[in-house]
C-alpha cells in the first residue's frame, strides 16, 4: 500500500514575532513543493495559528495546533478544545509531544483522553512517541512505544485522522539524529504491533512520522526506508531550507 508522505513542522515557542514568521512564509513560497507528493502540516504557537494559518493556506499547507485541553468547554482558564480548533478550521494537533510528556507533566492517560476528543471533534492528530536515552540504553524503546500506543488505540476509531510521529527524546534538539536503521528498526516495530494490536489493514495505512534533529542534509538517507514515512520537524522548520525537505521528501 502507497502511503503518502507527511512532512510536519512543530515551531514550539517560536518566532518570537509574528512578523518573522511571515518573513519565514515569504521565503518557503520561493521553493514550491508538489502537493500530491507530500502533505505539510505546520503547528505555530497558538497566538500565531490563527494569522500563519491564511498564510500556509496559500502555500498548499495546513495548519496544526501544538496542543489540545483534555476538558470540555468551561471554566479552564488557558485551555482550547478539540471543538475549537475544528470551528477554526486548524484540521490538525500535536498530542503527547514528549516535552508535553517531560516538561507538563502529561500523562498516558491525558493523552487517551485528548485523542478521544479528538476523534469525536473529528480532528487529525500527529500522535508523538519514542523514549528516552537511558529506556533506548535499557533496551526498552518498543516497550515504551508499545505503552505510550497502548493507552490511546481504544479511543481510536478512525485511523484516516491519525499520523505516528515516533521521536527518540535523546534526538530531540540535540543534533543526534537517530541513524537511519535505528529509525527503521524502531518504526517497523511500531507498525508491527499496530498490526498484532489494531489490524493489518491499519497498519499497512497509517503515517508513520521520524522526528529529532532532522535536516536538509540527513533527509534523504530517512525516507529511503520503508517504514518513515515523513518527518516531524524542529528547529530545521524555522529555516527557509526546511523546503529543502518538503521536496527531498515528496
Ligand atoms: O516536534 C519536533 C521534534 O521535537 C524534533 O525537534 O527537529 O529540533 O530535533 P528537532
Amino acid at each position: 500500500m502507497s502511503r503518502i508522505p507527511i512532512v510536519g513542522g512543530n515551531w514550539k515557542c517560536n518566532p518570537a514575532k509574528l512578523a518573522e514568521a511571515n518573513a519565514l512564509l515569504e521565503a518557503w513560497k520561493a521553493k514550491p513543493f508538489d502537493k500530491e507528493k507530500v502533505e505539510v502540516v505546520i503547528a505555530p504557537t497558538a497566538l500565531h495559528l490563527g494569522s500563519v494559518k491564511k498564510t500556509l493556506e496559500g502555500l498548499g499547507m495546513q495548519a496544526a495546533a501544538q496542543n489540545v485541553g483534555k476538558n470540555d468547554m468551561g471554566a479552564f482558564t488557558g485551555e482550547w478544545t478539540a471543538t475549537h480548533l475544528t470551528d477554526m478550521e486548524v484540521a490538525w494537533t500535536l498530542i503527547g509531544h514528549s516535552e508535553r510528556r517531560s516538561k507538563y507533566g502529561e500523562t498516558d492517560d491525558e493523552t487517551a483522553v485528548k485523542v478521544e476528543k479528538c476523534q469525536a471533534a473529528g480532528l487529525k492528530v500527529i500522535f508523538c512517541i519514542g523514549e528516552q536515552l537511558e529506556e533506548r540504553e535499557a533496551g526498552k524503546t518498543d516497550e515504551v512505544n508499545k505503552r505510550q500506543l497502548a493507552a490511546v488505540l481504544a479511543k481510536i476509531t478512525n485511523w484516516d485522522l491519525i499520523v505516528l510521529a515516533y521521536e527518540p527524546v535523546w534526538a530531540i534538539g540535540t543534533g543526534k539524529v537517530a541513524t537511519p536503521d535505528q529509525a527503521e528498526e524502531t518504526q517497523a516495530a511500531i507498525r508491527a504491533y499496530i498490526k498484532e494490536a489494531v489490524s493489518e489493514e491499519v497498519a499497512n495505512k497509517v503515517r508513520i512520522q521520524y522526528g529529532g534533529s532532522v535536516t536538509p542534509e540527513n533527509c534523504a538517507e530517512l525516507i529511503g526506508k520503508p517504514n518513515i514515512d515523513g518527518f516531524l520537524v524542529g528547529g530545521a522548520s524555522l529555516k527557509p531550507s526546511f523546503m529543502d525537505i518538503v521536496t527531498t521528501v515528496g
